[in-house]
């Protein structure tokens, strides 16, 4: 089957299976940034903005967002540079192995686009279908609010308020690494 969808700003051709996955189209074209880390639309390692919206795009067809927008962690990341959002999750240290990262950064767009004060349970919520098997959520959580705070134009202090946080959910947790950078858009 054939379409097109605008991919990052640049419309790509679909012609493709029927039964292709939106993710694995993607990561065709090259934006591996798009993780796949379940097989049970679970994790949201794969999520990606849908015409603004986010959306796991294991869940979909290839062909069933023909004719819409499609965003990857690549179509929000600057040239030469790492957004907002991003420069926030290094600086809470909101990543470990940074397989989930791509898939949180999109999930907490549409909201900081909404508003630059959510609320923690307002953070918490647009999250909520994401799972992080390593860092935890407590800093992804305040990474969300760092950004928030930069947006607004103030100086968060990273690494503040850690002892009253509440995680996100139950999730196991291993040690690992810290990486101190964002190359999570080049995993594959
Ligand atoms: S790969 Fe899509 S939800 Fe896990
Ligand atoms: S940083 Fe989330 S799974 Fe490793």
């Amino acid at each position: 089957m054939s379409g097109s969808i605008n991919l990052n700003g640049r419309p790509h051709d679909v012609d493709v299976a029927p039964r292709v996955l939106l993710v694995e189209w993607i990561r065709q074209q090259g934006m591996t940034g798009t993780h796949v880390g379940c097989d049970t639309s679970a994790c949201g390692a794969c999520t990606v903005l849908l015409d603004g919206q986010p959306v796991k795009s294991c869940t979909m067809l290839a062909v069933q967002a023909s004719g819409a927008t499609v965003t990857t962690i690549e179509g929000l990341t600057p040239p030469d540079d790492l957004s907002i959002l991003q420069k926030a999750f290094i600086a809470e240290h909101g990543l470990q192995c940074g397989f989930c990262t791509p898939g949180f950064i999109v999930a907490a767009t549409p909201l900081l686009d909404r508003t630059n004060s959510p609320t923690d349970d307002e953070i918490r919520r647009e999250l909520e279908g994401n799972l992080c098997r390593c860092t935890g959520y407590t800093s992804i959580i305040r990474a969300v609010r760092h950004a928030a705070a930069l947006m607004r134009g103030e100086s968060p202090q990273p690494l503040a308020g850690l002892a009253h946080e509440q995680p996100l959910s139950v999730t196991s947790v291993h040690s690992g690494p810290v990486h101190e950078d964002l190359s999570a858009t080049e995993v594959v």
